[in-house]
């Protein structure tokens, strides 16, 4: 008999399933390569999109087409360069994760993946894999910078308006890593153990926001066990969490390794196999066929897929342009870049520089600016300035022999990593993986007097990478290594000595340690890792053209072992091993397992409540003009809860203010932190005198905390308080409310698995 023949269209799509074989289904189940293979021979056409890193199969017989898969989250991240091919194929690199969370402004995080969203789109891909959302829960992971904050909600809210921006085009996204992947060293077989309370309130609650918020197309399972289980294979996460709790309705697809488990991640709703391996078709149909996967599983997962199928741009034959707008989107990164960065520290107003001043710019960084970090995160930009580059453009002079003296270096150190990669691939592996940072380099004796002489200011730039596959360390990464701190003390030494001053540009991906030295500075500016065009954005700040208006998404300790996580994460620790999931196990504390001892006491949870002095808290961030706050006010009615504050801009220049509002809850219930943001909201840019009244909103299941005793959400009712802040050390004004009816909010729970 033949078979049936239909061909996808969004309204057929349980025809289409209905028609599929098991070896078709099964296929549609697992990634497939790009470059097409016939009767399982390649056929040498190019892919569609090269450097994309996955797709879904092909099925030409039922008019289901492949589908494009391409990383970020700072761009989309595609082959710039193509065989026989003269055109080039850039794209823009945005302000990391980290950088847009600064700007505590989902209307800017909006705009900018709106243009990203559409790179996506014109380069032929239907899915950006981002964005990264896990919880920054030690400063360490080293993927930290394409995350956005130590707080649930902030990262909740900047995500959802992250998915709203590329959605918008007709794109996908692939919120990730689902979930509790907050570190690198063993990230494929490590086990984050998490009680029931820190996993909802914290580690799942961002995810649950912006599921809720913008409707993801896809969701990435992470390479970890949670709990013991993987969480690619773990029903509870990726069905009654997920989808029963959360209404999630569209597909979950691997992080990029094949686990043994493929018939575990099948039963568990886990749709899509990625990258793909023949093997894992042959496991999903050898268990059909013995009844271990049940055709509703199967035909579930399937039908998840069609659906999503349904909605690509790749379905709808959409003649995308290769070609988007690099010049305007670049123009838009910079002044994302500019308006999110965060000035730390400026004594006696050290900022904004007049633009006359004559600069001596310290640091390798200064040259070797990092735009973005390393690994599957890293975009493919055509070119990033540096801050040489950029303090020229906007019109500064440097010292010319001091810039000679770094590209000296610079290009020394080039021509030794050259030697060290060659064109070997798995060198070239490596240097992806870790990076290739150049070290700070040393600066010659007795420089210091007459550079200081003839010079206006020093700038000095530190820089940092990490990226995906490894931590950061901490002697000479969290803390600045010898001939940093070298740097610093006699650039600071030597200008202060004659009246003049010292600026510090924190060209950095995670936290590092500022208490010891911060005082050296008299200005420092932390623009994250701000993308192609954020060394313009730094000057436009250093200018003043920009006033800067962002805050940090996470707390900067004193010390290292201030962090609550501190004992129980990889730090310093090696693996020279590789792991062997199938040998004897020799179980490795922080390594093959990591305790989450510290629940629900992460960042400035832990720092407000058990008054733990900070180097910067949470939310904060200095302006070049001041801010008061008046009116407080809460008003609780049927439809939610309001809390209204007014700005006023009391400086002499027009400036924006993010105001967070951190609410504490009545005791004798749950344990709770001292307080915890349940809001925020940003100002226009208001001119000197001006005033805006902020408007917040919040439900009381929003202030609810996990009971794990009756596995439910719960709202105490009681007397509650509202602090409106300018950082969790900085409360303004506060106004106390009434929850009049303790609220319960049981979660979805299911005995049969
Ligand atoms: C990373 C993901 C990425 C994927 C595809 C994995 O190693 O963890 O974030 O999307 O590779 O490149």
């Amino acid at each position: 008999m033949a078979l049936a023949q239909p061909r996808l269209r969004p309204d057929n799509v349980d025809e289409v399933l209905k028609a599929m074989t098991l070896e078709e289904k099964a296929t549609l189940l697992v990634g497939a390569a790009q470059a097409k293979v016939v009767n399982g021979v390649p056929t040498g056409e190019a892919p569609k999109v090269q450097g994309a890193a996955g797709a879904t199969a092909e099925i030409e017989r039922l008019g289901i087409p492949m589908t494009i898969l391409a990383d970020g989250p700072a761009g989309i991240r595609i082959e710039p360069i193509r065989p026989g091919d003269d055109k080039t194929y850039y794209a823009t690199a945005f302000p990391v994760g980290t950088l847009l969370a600064s700007s505590w402004d989902v209307d800017l995080v909006r705009k900018v993946t709106e243009a990203m969203g559409n790179e996506v789109l014109e380069y032929g891909a239907d899915v950006l894999l981002a964005p990264g959302m896990n919880i920054h829960r030690n400063p360490l992971c080293g993927r930290n910078f394409e995350y956005f904050s130590e707080d649930p909600l902030l990262s909740g809210k900047i995500a959802s308006a992250y998915v709203q921006g590329i959605q918008s085009n007709g794109v996908g996204v692939s919120i990730k890593h689902f979930a509790v992947n907050n570190q690198e060293q063993n990230r494929e077989w490590g086990d984050s153990r998490v009680g029931e309370r820190a996993l909802r309130e914290i580690y799942l609650k961002n995810f649950e926001i912006c599921v809720r918020e913008s409707n993801p197309w896809t969701v990435m399972s992470s390479y970890n066990k949670l709990n013991g289980i993987f969480t690619q294979q773990n029903y509870g996460l990726l069905t009654n969490i997920l989808r029963h709790d959360w209404g999630f309705s569209g597909i979950v697809m691997t992080d990029w390794g094949c686990k043994v488990g493929t018939v575990d991640a099948v039963k568990a709703g886990n749709d899509l196999m990625e990258p793909g391996a023949p093997i894992e078709i042959q496991r999903i149909i050898d268990a059909v066929n013995s009844g271990e996967i049940s055709t509703d599983e199967l035909d579930r997962n399937v039908h998840n897929i069609l659906q999503y199928i349904v909605k690509t741009p790749s379905f709808k034959g959409y003649k995308y342009s290769n070609a988007p707008d690099l010049k305007a989107h670049a123009e838009i990164a910079r002044r994302a870049a500019a308006n999110s960065m965060i000035l730390l520290r400026n004594m006696d107003n050290t900022l904004p520089f007049k633009g006359s001043e004559k600069v001596a710019l310290f640091g390798i960084s200064s040259i070797d600016f990092v735009s973005g970090g390393t690994g599957s995160g890293d975009v493919n930009e055509e070119y990033t300035v540096n801050m040489e580059q950029a303090l020229l453009g906007a019109g500064f002079s440097i010292d010319e022999e001091l810039s000679q003296y770094y590209h000296r270096c610079y290009d020394k150190a080039h021509a030794q990593k050259d030697l060290v990669t060659g064109d070997d691939p798995v060198s070239k592996m490596i240097m992806w993986f870790n990076g290739s940072k150049i070290p700070e380099v040393e600066l010659p004796e007795d420089c210091l007097g007459f550079l200081a002489d003839r010079n206006d200011v020093a700038l000095v730039v530190l820089g940092r990478n990490a990226g995906e596959g490894s931590d950061r360390k901490l002697r000479d990464d969290f803390e600045l290594t010898s001939v940093e701190s070298a740097l610093l003390t006699r650039v600071s030494n030597a200008f202060r000595a004659v009246g003049k001053k010292v600026v510090v540009v924190l060209n950095i991906g995670g936290v590092i340690e500022t208490a010891s030295w911060k005082n050296r500075a008299d200005a420092i500016l932390l623009p994250w890792s701000p993308g192609q065009e954020g060394a313009n954005a730094v000057t436009d700040v250093l200018l003043g053209k920009v006033n800067p208006s962002g805050k940090l998404p996470m707390t900067f300790p004193i010390s290292y072992f201030d962090v609550p996580s501190a004992t129980n994460f990889p730090y310093g620790k090696e693996v020279n091993e590789t792991p062997n999931p199938w040998a004897p196990k020799k179980v490795r504390e922080n390594i093959d397992y990591t305790d989450y001892d510290e629940g629900i006491y992460v960042g400035y949870r832990h720092y407000t409540t058990n008054n733990i002095e900070v180097s910067y808290p949470f939310g904060y961030g200095m302006s070049y003009t001041t801010f008061e706050y008046s009116k407080p006010m809460v008003k609780v009615a049927a439809e939610g809860i309001t809390a209204t504050i007014t700005v006023t801009n009391t400086g002499s220049v027009a400036g924006r203010e993010a105001v967070q509002l951190y609410v504490s809850a009545p005791a004798g219930g749950l344990d709770k932190p001292k307080m915890e943001l349940r809001s925020f909201a940003k100002t226009a840019l208001l001119a000197p005198g001006e005033s805006q009244s902020l408007s917040m909103n919040f439900t009381p299941y929003d202030l609810a905390s996990f009971n794990e005793a009756s596995n439910a959400f719960e709202t105490a009712s009681g007397a509650y308080t509202a602090f409106f802040a300018a950082s969790a050390d900085d409360i303004r004004e506060k106004a106390a409310f009434k929850i009049a009816k303790a609220s319960s909010y049981p979660v979805w729970t299911d005995s049969s698995k």
